[in-house]
């Protein structure tokens, strides 16, 4: 039994932002349909390819555990088919620029009169506003949503993070809008619309920037190393290259091996609970007493200086054993894991969150699992649907068309 055994969601998703919440959803043991231009589908799946032929790496990571129905939704016959589709499913999931679900013609009303329990769940960039009508794309909702210009060194432009908030972050905030719908439809009966903006997804993240942005009206943000090196603030939260987002200062700092290996370092946090077990570990023991040092607000003019005695003492470890070192001594500390050391990691397979996936197109290769444990609810991991792989099987097994049906349909160019 899978927590959403027998929940059917119609995936009307595509590139990342949409396919990442579906994909949870399959996880979880939905019943992902995820529905696709004919001939063409989602435009991912020949989106950086690597293997000739074979559906990209691009795609197949993002819509695991989903069957592919290809479908032309502005035939005649194939939105009879979507009706039908909206009819059976609990849950419809889109992420097309605005305005496209309905230039189908299928308005929100629409939606509601076909099935009143349908919890239509959308991903936009941008909320109602002047934006609204705007395409967007992971790296505009970083710099849409606040991330940007917090990201980077302060004397360098903004960054945008590897990390995919805007779309992989939205998706997993529309996931949770989803399941919520679907717990109040147990007591209501009815369906509702979920909308999430890619926009408010990263400001949702990057929360504490905006707390600091507030704080700028009470002075300097101390905790920032700006603060300690005596650069004044401006009066947008700056850029704060690694320092922490927290109370508890913290840095990068290079390891053994920096000079060849470019992820030779380790986070490190000097958590003023443990700092004399910072300065036993770094050989500063007089700095338990030291006014100058003894106490986070003391620390905070000098902590370039701290940091710099912390690194002398990591660049003569490797970032393993800083971690070997400080862990038992309760400091918080962090390798900076290459993607081809978590690839190889032995832990992460065992948990699932690594998973090898056998493909018919491309063999086999490794996708992240489902970052998120459940213990009554197993995740089994099933590889992604090739392009309209399961049209017949969810025409007739699904919708229950009859094989004469059927070949109407394919008669009409709708699949
Ligand atoms: N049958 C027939 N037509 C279909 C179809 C199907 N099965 N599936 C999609 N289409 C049509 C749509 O109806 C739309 O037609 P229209 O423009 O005539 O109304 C068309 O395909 C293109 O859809 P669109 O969403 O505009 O795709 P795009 O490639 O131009 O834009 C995005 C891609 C991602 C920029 C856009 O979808 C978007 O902004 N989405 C919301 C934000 C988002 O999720 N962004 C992150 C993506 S990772």
């Amino acid at each position: 039994m899978k927590a959403l055994e027998g929940v059917k969601v119609l995936d009307f998703t595509h590139v990342q932002s949409g396919p990442t919440c579906t994909q949870l959803l399959g996880f979880f043991g939905a019943d992902v349909i995820k529905v696709e231009r004919p001939g063409v589908g989602d435009a991912t799946r020949k989106q950086l390819v690597d293997v000739e032929g074979a559906d990209s790496l691009y795609f197949t990571m993002l819509n695991h555990n989903k069957r592919s129905l290809t479908l032309n939704t502005k035939n005649e016959t194939g939105k009879e088919v979507l009706e039908r589709l909206i009819r059976e499913c609990d849950i419809m999931v889109e992420n097309f620029a605005p305005g496209a679900l309905d230039r189908m013609g299928f308005t929100w009303e629409r939606i509601q009169e076909l099935n009143p329990r349908m919890i239509l769940a959308s991903i936009k960039g941008f909320g109602p506003g002047p934006y609204a009508d705007c395409k967007v794309y992971e790296n505009v909702a970083q710099c849409a949503g606040g991330s940007a210009s917090t990201t980077g060194f302060l004397d360098g432009p903004p960054v945008v993070t590897g990390a995919q908030i805007g779309d992989s972050g939205t998706g997993l905030h529309l996931a949770l809008g989803i399941v919520t719908a679907l717990y109040q439809r147990e007591q209501t009966g009815r369906g509702q619309k979920v909308s999430a903006a890619m926009q408010d997804g990263v400001l949702n993240l990057c929360r504490v920037k905006l707390r600091d942005q507030q704080r700028l009206a009470s002075g300097p943000l101390q905790e920032y190393s700006q603060f300690g090196e005596g650069v004044p603030f401006e009066d947008a939260t700056p850029r704060a290259g690694n320092d922490s987002g927290g109370g508890q200062p913290g840095r990068i700092l290079k390891c053994k091996g920096w000079e060849t290996d470019k992820n030779a370092y380790t986070y490190f946090i000097t958590q003023a609970a443990v700092w004399k077990n910072v300065c036993d570990v770094i050989g500063k023991p007089e700095w338990k007493e030291d006014e100058n040092y003894a106490t986070p607000k003391a620390r905070l003019t000098r902590l370039t200086e701290v940091f710099e005695a912390v690194e002398q003492w990591t660049m003569t470890k490797t970032k393993f054993e800083v971690m070997d070192i400080c862990n038992p001594m309760n400091i918080p500390v962090g390798p900076i894991l290459s993607m081809k050391e978590i690839a190889e990691e032995p832990s992460l397979r065992e948990t699932g969150t690594i998973v090898e996936v056998d493909h018919p197109q491309r063999g086999k290769y490794l996708t992240v699992g489902c970052p998120i444990k459940l213990s009554d609810s197993p995740v089994d991991v099933t590889r992604s649907p090739l392009l309209g792989e399961h049209t017949e099987e969810v025409l007739a097994g699904f919708l229950g068309y009859s094989s004469s049906e059927i070949d109407e349909i394919k008669a009409s160019g709708a699949v």
